[in-house]
């Protein structure tokens, strides 16, 4: 499975701590990270071991997660690598977690951005000006994340209301809401939405 940042999957991961999964059989990606060190406190890695991996019994060869302090470009080939020799072809996750920014970005395919524009990699640098404490991003791209078996938006908050029906029920432009490009071949995308993101859709 690949897991996002940001703030809403912290709960969902904490919750997840207290199960009994059959950990060792769950391999852990992530769809992307900020270009920061695993213990800098924007970390997705970080969060996530923060609120799941320091808490269960995985093992350290199950947690593949992308070098955010390498050199960008040097990160994304890296992540590529791991993914090419995990897979050993192009990577088909089980389950892909996605967020929702309020921009519409996915990952960190954030609008407007060269990612948005990549075919034949699996993951790339992709740089997001105004963003700190790093303009860089390690992202998957459409063509990974599509290729998964099953993709999950988490989605929380009054706050992303109106971006929810953008995505959801506005008109079709990935550049400008990068969110609608998640489709997965399988056609398998399930949204996770509580009341509050959901109120102003049409389709409930
Ligand atoms: C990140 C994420 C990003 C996130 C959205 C939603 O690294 O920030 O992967 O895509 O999912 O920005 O973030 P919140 O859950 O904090 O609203």
């Amino acid at each position: 499975m690949a897991l996002s940042g940001g703030k809403t999957p912290r709960a969902m991961l904490e919750t997840l701590a207290k199960r009994a999964l059959a950990w060792p059989q769950i391999h852990f990606f992530w769809s992307d990270e900020r270009c920061v060190g695993p213990d800098d406190p924007d970390s997705n890695y970080g969060m996530a071991r923060a609120a799941l991996l320091g808490r269960i019994a995985v093992p350290a060869s199950n947690v593949h997660r992308m070098n955010g302090e390498l050199d960008p470009p040097a990160g994304a080939r890296d992540y590529s690598d791991q993914m090419r020799v995990f897979f050993t072809a192009w990577p088909i996750f089980d389950l892909v977690y996605l967020g929702l920014g309020p921009d519409g970005h996915t990952a960190s395919l954030f609008p407007g951005t060269a990612a948005l524009r990549a075919t034949d990699e699996t993951c790339v640098a992709n740089r997001v000006d105004g963003h700190v404490p790093s303009p860089w991003r390690l992202t998957l791209t459409f063509p990974a994340i599509n290729a998964a078996r099953r993709v999950a938006f988490l989605v929380e908050g009054a706050q992303k209301a109106d971006i929810l029906k953008q995505v959801v029920e506005g008109t079709q432009d990935v550049e400008r809401y990068p969110a609608q490009g998640i489709a997965p071949g399988s056609g398998d995308l399930t949204w996770l939405v509580d009341a509050a993101a959901a109120s102003r859709l049409e389709v409930r």
